[in-house]
């Protein structure tokens, strides 16, 4: 098909540099949300301006009068004045919009259940939800915490949170009792609502049974007083008396009608939990008014949703921020028609997601690079099997994503024509910051190219100084943006010190990238002890000390190696105690990686641990990870002058050549 560029939608634009682009089809351009290249002039005229009226797509129950308060930066406040409440936005103004026959989730349990819930039905049960919160005790301010398994509920659960004013901290089904633990006390939650289990590869995998292993911690004592059970796995668990309720006996007692209140705009919404430099998780807060902004914008414009006609389906978990910004509040904001799948996509086979695509007909999809990679290893055939003609926009996000399978993307999954947008953003940003804008832009594989309107993304030299095109520095953002993180929790001087003390006047994002002649923007990878695994971030701080905290072991460095599928794979040096007997040099790697697995959670698991008699050291004793990531990716080991021993990576070497 050939447009009015002239282009053939399959082909892309071949540049003198070597470089391809993909404009958009005359077709796709014509009906985007988005299709008039002036709104990045206008937005970046008055930001504020742009905001305060993306702000007016929401529905508020007292309006705002002052947009954004930056008195006293780096603390923001956006539409401080304004109240609203974040659960009516998502439900019930569909709802008296008359919408409520909308579908809100196509739910698709892995071992094939499903179920189908309407806007009404939704917000039905949120209200519902929100009275047995309310009887538990709930109430603005306070803190829940939610460990469950890709299940409605999950969703039910955070919209009755929010919709009293209190907080969420979900912590993903995939950590440890421990860092469950260390989650619920350091947000100080008093309930926690989770599930007996759930269905992943295939079998139950169980969640109640963790959440009784964090509480009995530390001798027991914790600040949670109830632990509400939702009953999905139905495998078999312990109810404790007078602590334990089911969610089914529960709910029985109330019925649908709630009044949602207005909370302030900057009323928390959630904490959600992120790897920092550090060993311990910080503890990211985010806020009701600008944040319900951002991720409905964001939504509508770089997805171009059209929410009459469009089915969407974003594969990540709601325990990370993509789950939360792009499963939860933007779509449900949007009054989107969306798919959630409980499973993995190799259950029962690698075509599960193509059938569930062709099943529900989704035209949106939203995964990662690592999966992408993952299906590429398996082959086209396998999608090929199946009807993906319902697609018309594809996503991408946690990494930069290699030309290689960009192409693959959109040739097998997006018929050769979908856009693909390459989104970047963070926990921290709270919602997209970084990608093209389908209906505007033309796609070059491996970029996410611009800051989307509103938003002023720079790429800076060590004195925080825009480099020229051409170019590679620092990310940053000089202006706040309304779903930006407020501070950590409970720790306003570690938010400083993280994000704002290098620079000053700029968001300091730890990430590298370079600026090519277009403008447009690439980017190259964490520049901090911050690793990328599958999309995951994790610390090899945090790796570390999970590490010496076993009886055997010494010291250990951990770095991220270059991974052909999960982007960065975690790879661990580890001394052992000399007088130590609990381990021998051959086990020593299938117990560490366990005990890793035990401490943190499976995501963490490292991919190889070598046992070393030393690590490679400075004169002042700083551990120089640079060349143990040389060996790790099989490199020619780096510039060694500067080590106190000079001989160490030698012998290391031998070892890692050696297997062990
Ligand atoms: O390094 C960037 C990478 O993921 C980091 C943020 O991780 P997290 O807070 O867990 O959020 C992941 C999902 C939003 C960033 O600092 N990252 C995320 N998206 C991209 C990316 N790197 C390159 N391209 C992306 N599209």
């Amino acid at each position: 098909m050939t447009d009015q560029l002239g282009t053939i939608e399959s082909h892309p634009l071949q540049h003198a540099d070597g470089t391809e682009s993909y404009p958009p089809s005359a077709a796709f351009r014509e009906q985007a949300n988005l299709n008039d290249p002036s709104v990045y002039w206008r937005a970046a005229e008055d930001p504020e301006g742009y905001w305060a009226d993306q702000a007016q797509n929401l529905a508020w129950t007292k309006p705002f009068t002052e947009i954004l308060d930056w008195t006293n930066p780096p603390f923001a406040k956006w539409f401080a004045d304004g109240e609203l409440n974040v659960a009516e936005n998502c439900l019930d103004r569909h709802v008296a919009a008359g919408l409520g026959d909308r579908v809100a989730i196509h739910f698709e349990g892995e071992p094939g259940d499903t179920r189908t819930i309407t806007y009404a039905e939704l917000t039905h049960e949120v209200k519902r939800a929100a009275n047995m919160l309310t009887s538990l005790g709930v109430a603005q301010g306070d803190r829940v915490a939610i460990y469950m398994p890709m299940i409605p509920e999950t969703v039910i659960a955070m919209l009755a949170v929010a919709r009293l004013g209190a907080a969420h901290s979900v912590v993903f089904g995939g950590f440890s009792a421990e860092s469950l633990r260390a989650r619920i006390d350091d947000a100080g939650a008093e309930l926690v609502i989770t599930a007996d289990g759930g269905y992943r590869k295939g079998r139950v995998s169980a969640l109640k049974p963790t959440v009784d292993d964090a509480l009995a911690l530390h001798g027991g004592g914790s600040t949670v007083e109830k632990v509400l059970v939702v009953q999905r796995g139905e495998n078999e668990i312990t109810m404790t008396p007078g602590r334990d309720l089911w969610w089914h006996d529960e709910i029985t007692a109330y019925d649908g009608e709630h009044t949602p209140q207005g909370f302030p705009a900057e009323n928390p919404l959630f904490i959600l939990y992120t790897s920092g430099t550090t060993g311990n998780p910080k503890g990211i807060l985010h806020t009701s008014g600008g944040y319900l902004t951002q991720v409905s914008t964001t939504h509508r414009n770089v997805f171009d949703l059209k929410p009459e006609t469009d089915v969407y389906w974003c594969t990540a978990d709601i325990g990370w921020i993509t789950g939360h910004s792009y499963v939860v509040y933007g779509p449900l904001a949007n009054g989107a028609t969306q798919v959630i799948y409980e499973g993995t996509p190799e259950t029962p086979d690698w075509g599960r997601w193509w059938s569930i695509i062709q099943k529900y007909g989704v035209s949106i999809f939203y995964t990662a690079p690592t999966a992408i990679r993952a299906c590429m290893k398996m082959g086209r055939q396998i999608p090929e099997q199946y009807d993906l003609s319902s697609v018309r926009l594809l996503g991408s996000v946690g990494e930069p994503i290699n030309p290689e399978a960009w192409r693959w993307y959109r040739e097998v999954i997006g018929a050769g024509a979908a856009p693909i947008v390459d989104t970047w953003w963070q926990t921290e940003t709270g919602a997209l910051m970084i990608s093209p804008l389908p209906g505007l832009t033309s796609l070059k594989p491996g970029s996410a190219q611009a800051a989307l309107p509103g938003i002023d993304v720079n790429v800076v030299n060590e004195q925080g100084e825009r480099v020229n095109p051409g170019q590679g520095g620092l990310l940053t953002i000089r202006r706040p943006w309304p779903s930006m993180v407020r501070t950590i929790w409970g720790d306003d001087q570690r938010f400083i010190d993280t994000y704002w003390s290098k620079f000053g006047d700029q968001y300091f994002a730890g990430d590298g990238a370079r600026v090519d002649e277009d403008g447009d923007i690439w980017l190259l990878g964490r520049v901090d002890d911050v690793m990328n695994v599958s999309g995951h971030r994790l610390s090899t701080a945090e790796i570390e000390s999970a590490l010496v905290e076993h009886h055997a072991v010494a010291e250990s460095a951990v770095v991220g190696a270059d991974d052909e599928t999960t982007g960065q794979a975690v790879v661990a040096f580890v001394i052992l105690k000399s007088q130590q007997t609990i381990l021998t040099p051959e086990d020593a790697e299938a117990a560490l990686k366990k005990h890793v697995a035990g401490q943190i959670g499976a995501i963490a698991r490292p991919r190889s641990i070598y046992v070393v008699n030393e690590l490679p050291k400075t004169r002042s004793g700083k551990i120089m990870r640079r060349l143990l990531k040389d060996l790790a990716e099989g490199r020619e080991v780096g510039d060694t002058t500067t080590l106190a021993d000079t001989m160490v990576m030698s012998t290391i070497q031998a070892k890692v050549a050696g297997g062990k």
